[in-house]
C-alpha cells in the first residue's frame, strides 16, 4: 500500500503544536509534546518500509551535519531523515574543516550560520556545547548527543521501540544497566522515561553512577541480577573507556563476569522482557552475542529503524516553526 504524502500542516496539524526552535534537552518537553513526536515518528515508520520514501515537508531547507565526535548510527540516521523529508543535507567533517586548524566551536558555528541554513545538527564532547550554540546561531539546533549531559532523539527512538513492543511506555519497568556515569543517553532516558509513566532503575558498580543519581527519583541497584529482577526493558549501556580518566572498572573479562548481559542473568528479568542497547555495542564485555542476536528478546535492530523515523518527526516538528516565522 502506497501511503499518499502528507503536506506538512495536514501532518502537524492531526498530532499536536510544537512551539520551539530548537531541540536540546528532554527537560524541556512535555508529555503532550512526546507524544505527538512519537504518533508521528510511527508515521513515518510506515513510509520508511515503502518503496517510495520521500516526502517535500522540508523541501528547500539545508540541514547541516556537525559532528565532532565519531559516530555511525546517529549521523548517518539524520542524513537519511533530512534527506527522506526533502532537505539538502550537508555533513560537515571537523577532521577536515577549519577546525582542526584551531577554529573555535564558537566561530566554526557562526561562519556555518552565515550560509543560512535552516537546521544545525550538532555531536560535541563538552556537555552544553549544544545549548552553547544555540544562543550564537539563527537557525535551529538540534543536540546529537553532548558529552555527558543529553542525547534527546536517542531517548525519543528508545521510547519508540518500546511503545511500538509493548503499546505503552507508562507502568513499563526499565532498567538502565552499565557506564550510567558517563552516559547522556541515561541522563535522557531517566527524562523521557520518568515523564511518561514507567518506572526506571538504574543498574551499575559504584564506581560508574553518578554521585546525584540518587536524587532522579529512580532506583540504584550494584548487582545486575537484582537490578533486572521483574523488568520489561533491559537496556545495556556501552562501557564508554573513551571517557574515562583513570581505571573504573575491572579488566573487560571480569567486567562482563558482574555485569554483561549474558542468558543466564537476563533469566531472572521478566518473562516478556525486551533487550536494548543505543549502539555501538562492545560484544563480550557489557552484552553477550547470544542474547543481542536473538530476535526474540533483542530490539536492538529495532533502535535502528526507530532511529531514522523519530528524527524525522523532530525535523518535521521544527521545520513547522520555521514555517511559522
Ligand atoms: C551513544 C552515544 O553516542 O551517546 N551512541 C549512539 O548515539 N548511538 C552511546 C554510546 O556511544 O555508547
Amino acid at each position: 500500500m502506497t501511503v499518499s504524502p502528507p503536506g506538512l500542516s495536514e501532518v502537524l496539524g492531526r498530532t499536536f503544536p510544537f512551539p520551539r526552535r530548537h531541540f536540546l534537552s528532554i527537560q524541556d518537553l512535555n508529555p503532550v509534546e512526546v507524544t505527538g513526536l512519537l504518533d508521528l515518528a510511527d508515521g513515518f515508520v510506515s513510509l520508511n518500509r515503502q518503496t517510495s520514501k520521500k516526502l517535500d515537508l522540508l523541501k528547500g531547507r539545508t540541514l547541516m551535519n556537525l559532528f565532532f565526535e565519531n559516530s555511525t548510527r546517529t549521523q548517518s540516521s539524520f542524513e537519511l531523515a533530512g534527506k527522506r523529508l526533502g532537505a539538502d543535507t550537508v555533513n560537515m567533517s571537523p577532521r577536515s574543516s577549519s577546525i582542526s586548524k584551531g577554529e573555535t566551536l564558537i566561530d566554526t558555528a557562526v561562519t556555518l550560520n552565515a550560509m543560512q541554513p535552516d537546521i544545525l545538527i550538532i555531536r560535541h564532547a563538552a556537555s552544553g556545547a549544544a545549548s552553547l550554540l544555540a544562543q550564537k546561531v539563527s537557525c535551529s539546533v538540534i543536540n546529537a548527543g553532548d558529552g555527558q549531559h543529553e542525547h534527546p532523539t536517542q531517548a525519543l527512538l528508545d521510547a519508540l521501540s518500546m511503545r511500538r513492543a509493548f503499546g505503552r511506555i507508562a507502568g513499563l519497568r526499565v532498567a538502565i544497566c552499565g557506564d550510567v556515569l558517563h552516559s547522556r543517553v541515561a541522563r535522557s532516558n531517566v527524562g523521557l522515561l520518568q515523564m511518561m509513566g514507567a518506572e526506571v532503575r538504574l543498574v551499575g558498580p559504584p564506581t560508574l553512577m553518578p554521585a546525584e543519581a540518587g536524587r532522579w527519583g529512580v532506583s540504584i541497584f550494584h548487582d545486575l541480577r537484582e537490578g533486572i529482577t521483574g523488568c520489561d526493558v533491559v537496556m545495556m549501556l556501552r562501557l564508554q573507556l573513551e571517557r574515562m580518566d583513570g581505571v573504573m572498572a575491572p579488566s573487560q573479562r571480569e567486567y562482563f563476569r558482574f555485569w554483561g548481559l549474558d542468558r543466564e542473568k537476563l533469566a531472572c528479568a521478566g518473562p516478556h522482557v525486551r533487550v536494548m542497547h543505543p549502539g555501538p555495542m562492545n560484544r563480550g564485555v557489557e552484552i553477550d552475542s547470544d542474547v543481542a542476536d536473538d530476535l526474540n528478546v533483542s530490539l536492538i535492530q529495532d533502535q535502528v529503524e526507530m532511529g531514522v523515523a523519530a528524527r524525522m518527526a523532530v525535523l518535521a516538528a521544527l521545520a513547522a516553526r520555521l514555517d511559522n516565522n
